[in-house]
């Protein structure tokens, strides 16, 4: 979700008016997403990263994630929609802001609609890192793939068959790492607190019109 303080500069307004814009995305887009099947929706909320950012705005996404939690956990409940988090719970994570993700995540654990997964505080890098700590902690001898996916964040989390980033940045920034050797990838100029139910149609358009080989000779050219 890039792109809220270009589109608040643009504007005239602080940037944290371009990250209140953007909830109204992002609950069209995960309705949108969800009406049309997907079974699994991701987005990155905050990044490792992101605590470089001036404390003021640092300090505004901190309590907007809350308030966001808080003020739709009921209604993504009674959707049938699964909350979860991947990320670090690091001390700069407010004790409460942790209790409201095991709040969200507890309350909609056996949901069985779309599994709509937050990734604060979250760097690909740091997945990774964190993944082999606890394989070097659970004494394991031999490593293989699954042995690195099985210590993920959420080892129950699918690849992603579409990752979407907006704003015109034609970059990963340490998004899923692991996760997106596979993916398809879709680069949106629009920014965030723009972007609308027809955008993820014309992501998802665009995603259709691909051909996935995995490494393969694939349908069309193979044979
Ligand atoms: C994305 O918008 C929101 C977060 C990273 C929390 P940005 O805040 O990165 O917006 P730009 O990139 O400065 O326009
Ligand atoms: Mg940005």
């Amino acid at each position: 979700m890039d792109g809220n303080g270009r589109w608040a500069e643009q504007r005239n307004l602080p940037r944290t008016e371009g990250h209140t814009a953007g909830e109204q995305s992002l609950f069209e887009v995960l309705d949108a997403a969800d009406a049309l099947g997907v079974g699994w929706f991701t987005v990155f909320a905050f990044s490792t990263e992101n605590w470089r950012r001036p404390v003021d705005e640092v300090r505004f996404l901190l309590e907007f994630n809350e308030e966001i939690l808080l003020g739709r956990q009921q209604e993504l409940h009674d959707r049938n929609i699964r909350i979860r988090f991947i990320g670090r719970r690091d001390r700069r994570v407010p004790r409460r802001l942790i209790r409201r993700m095991e709040e969200a995540t507890n309350l909609t654990r056996t949901n069985t609609g779309l599994t709509f997964t937050i990734a604060f505080n979250y760097g690909g890098r740091a997945e990774l890192v964190d993944a082999v700590q606890r394989i070097i902690d659970g004494n394991v001898r031999r490593v293989t793939e699954k042995t690195i996916k099985r210590h993920l964040y959420d080892p129950g989390m699918p690849d992603p068959d579409l990752v979407v980033r907006t704003s015109g940045e034609y970059r990963i920034s340490n998004f899923l790492l692991w996760e997106l050797a596979y993916s398809e990838l879709v680069f949106s100029e629009v920014l965030w607190p723009d972007f609308r139910r027809e955008n993820l149609y014309s992501a998802i358009k665009e995603y259709q019109d691909r051909d996935r080989r995995y490494g393969g000779v694939g349908e069309s050219t193979g044979r």
